[in-house]
């Protein structure tokens, strides 16, 4: 059977081979305690584990927050990406290949789109390297060789060369692109006069390459610098989002297979990338000159837990620049500063003064927040008492952001020793910063909403089906499916259907079959909490009763409306009979009940 695109025997296999406890151990450091892992929940902030993992029916669930899945829902929570990405990811971990989607004509359109604008940009890609080493293309290749670039580090990047307005444009058209194809790529564009053109015409190409290897874009630098911004970028596309990629990635993941690294060190800008990979410090990716994101981070997270940050010299000291470091931090990430003397880039550096000395600046990269204070303290003459005060205010604006009391201390005690405050005095200014600033924050907070009410029948319905799904052992399936709402009926269903087939389900498995995320309905019965019920056994036999009696009851209304709406006598005389019947019946249910 399909869904969600695939088929189930892959999504099985595929579930299989990435282990939720495993998998989700990658990323949050589990207890088992009985049959449940526990740890903290990913996707709200919290202190003590609310997070339940459960291994033998694949799914977890935090009852702080609420949230619940898969492994897949998983990956597309913490990985901040779509299901077909999702399931891209886990193929990829456990070595399989993705079968072709079926399904949804608009998802597989989608994904048909994407495809081939991907294909685009890699022909392109392949294109514009060969342009390099052709009569046209070698005002390029000679910038790139007098920047210290040899064939090999081209070919490892991919890099070529756009010679024209036209050339490449021609070329996709004998390759059978039509226009709009090559425009939807972000390749070209219409011209004011008609005819469309190469967008980066004239230009150095650095190809953005994805985590799964695919070209989504283009970097694109002026040969000479004049008028014309120094880089282009692909504009957003269906496949490019500046705002996501990390440039290098790809070339990060096959290292990470060849070999194991402790940190990667994130810098501004292309050349920089390869700079720094001529040098030897091929753990390199960069940021493409924009603010870091989550996405960002997250990409990053797949492969690492620390990142050493070497911007250029200019920028590393800027507000916005901390901004974009915190991002990283946020995402449990731990961030190391360099900071490159005379605003210099790593690239420069490494030309000035060779990879040791690159190497030594790495071995002293401080913490974020050592580098923080640092910077912050190199804005004030600390040896006047007024800027003093004012470094103080400032430093202890950064240190009431801090997570944890352990290093909020550690940070105390540093900017005691800068300032030469006693360390008893800072704290009971941290203190009352902490306090005024939780004061304005609690105000003007909005009322929470009514969740609407459950009337009775619902409710029976969900506790019953909570209690097979949990595999409670007085859960008993009912003689037939008597489930009024439509999603619990089609859970039943589903439930039947797998019982039929000889297959216990697991609680993993319903979340491939039903879109939790829109059926709140489903969400709650996966989510159950039985702890509010007194004695589950009992509560499940009357839910039990109460839902026979209300299809007795049903039938009741059913055969009055008939008695009323015929007029041949017979018929009226073997309805009474029925619902003479069905009236006793009622009676000795609700006897037992
Ligand atoms: P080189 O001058 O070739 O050494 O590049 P660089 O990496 O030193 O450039 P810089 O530090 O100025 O910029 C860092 C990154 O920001 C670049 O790699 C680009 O991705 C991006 N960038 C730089 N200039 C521009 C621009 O004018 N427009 C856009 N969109 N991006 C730019
Ligand atoms: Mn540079």
């Amino acid at each position: 059977m399909i869904n969600k695109g695939y088929d189930d025997s892959f999504i099985e296999r595929l579930k299989f081979n990435n282990d939720i406890i495993s998998t989700i151990g990658k990323y949050v450091t589990l207890n088992q305690k009985g049959k449940t892992h526990w740890g903290n929940c990913p996707f709200h902030s919290e202190k003590t584990p609310s997070f339940a993992v459960n291994g033998m029916e694949q799914f977890y669930h935090c009852f702080g927050c609420g949230e619940s899945g898969d492994v897949i829902r998983f990956i597309e929570k913490i990985e901040n990406v779509d299901f077909m990405t999702a399931i891209k990811i886990l193929a990829d971990a456990a070595g399989m290949e993705v079968p072709s989607f079926v399904g949804d004509d608009n998802v597989k359109e989608k994904k048909e789109k994407k495809d081939l604008l991907v294909k685009a940009n890699k022909d392109a890609a392949i294109y514009y390297n060969k342009m390099l080493y052709t009569e046209k293309g070698k005002d390029a290749l000679n910038y790139l060789t007098g920047r210290g670039l040899n064939k090999e580090a081209i070919n490892k990047f991919g890099l070529g060369a756009s010679i024209d307005w036209l050339d490449m444009v021609n070329y996709m058209k004998r390759l059978g692109y039509n226009e709009q194809t090559l425009q939807e790529a972000g390749l070209a564009d219409k011209g004011e006069k008609g005819g469309f053109y190469d967008i980066m015409a004239e230009r150095i190409m650095f190809p953005i390459i994805n985590s799964f290897g695919e070209v989504i874009g283009f970097s694109a630098r002026a040969i000479k610098d004049g008028k014309f911004a120094k880089y282009r970028n692909t504009a957003q596309t269906l496949v490019f989002d500046k705002s996501k990629v990390v440039y290098g990635i790809d070339l990060l993941k096959k290292l990470k297979r060849a070999e194991n690294f402790d940190e990667v060190i994130i810098v501004e800008g292309q050349m920089d990338t390869i700079a720094m990979h001529n040098a030897g410090f091929s753990n390199t990716v960069a940021c493409m000159g924009t603010a870091l994101t989550k996405y960002h981070a997250k990409e990053l997270k797949r492969f690492t837990d620390k990142i050493i940050v070497s911007f250029d010299g200019d920028t590393a000291g800027q507000k916005a620049t901390f901004r974009s470091l915190e991002i990283l931090e946020e995402e449990n990430l731990k961030v190391y500063v360099i900071s490159l003397p005379e605003k210099l880039d790593p690239d420069e550096f490494i030309k000035n003064y060779g990879k040791e000395a690159y190497q030594k600046l790495l071995d002293e990269a401080l913490p974020l927040n050592d580098y923080k204070l640092k910077a912050i303290a190199s804005e004030f003459d600390l040896d006047d008492n007024i800027e003093r005060i004012k470094f103080i205010d400032k430093a202890l604006e950064e240190i009431r952001l801090l997570k944890s009391i352990n290093e909020r201390e550690i940070y105390l005690k540093q900017l005691s020793e800068k300032t030469r405050v006693d360390v008893n005095t800072l704290q009971r200014d941290l203190e009352y910063k902490i306090f005024t600033s939780s004061q304005t924050q609690n105000s003007g907070q909005g009322v929470e909403e009514q969740p609407k009410a459950k009337d009775a029948s619902f409710r029976s319905e969900e506790f019953i089906l909570a209690s097979i799904l949990h595999k409670k052992p007085y859960a008993e399936l009912l003689d037939k499916n008597i489930f009024k709402n439509s999603s619990h009926n089609k859970l039943y269903e589903f439930i039947l259907k797998s019982q039929n087939l000889g297959k216990e389900i697991k609680i993993g498995d319903v979340f491939i079959a039903f879109d939790t995320q829109k059926d709140e309905g489903i969400k709650d019965i996966i989510n159950y909490n039985f702890d509010a019920i007194n004695n589950t056994e009992k509560y499940f036999r009357e839910c039990v009763k109460n839902l026979q009696l209300e299809v007795l009851l049903k039938k009741q209304q059913d055969i009055i409306a008939q008695i009323q709406n015929t007029d041949v006598k017979e018929q009226k005389i073997l309805l009474m009979q029925k619902l003479s019947e069905l009236t006793k019946q009622i009676n000795i249910q609700k006897k037992t009940n």
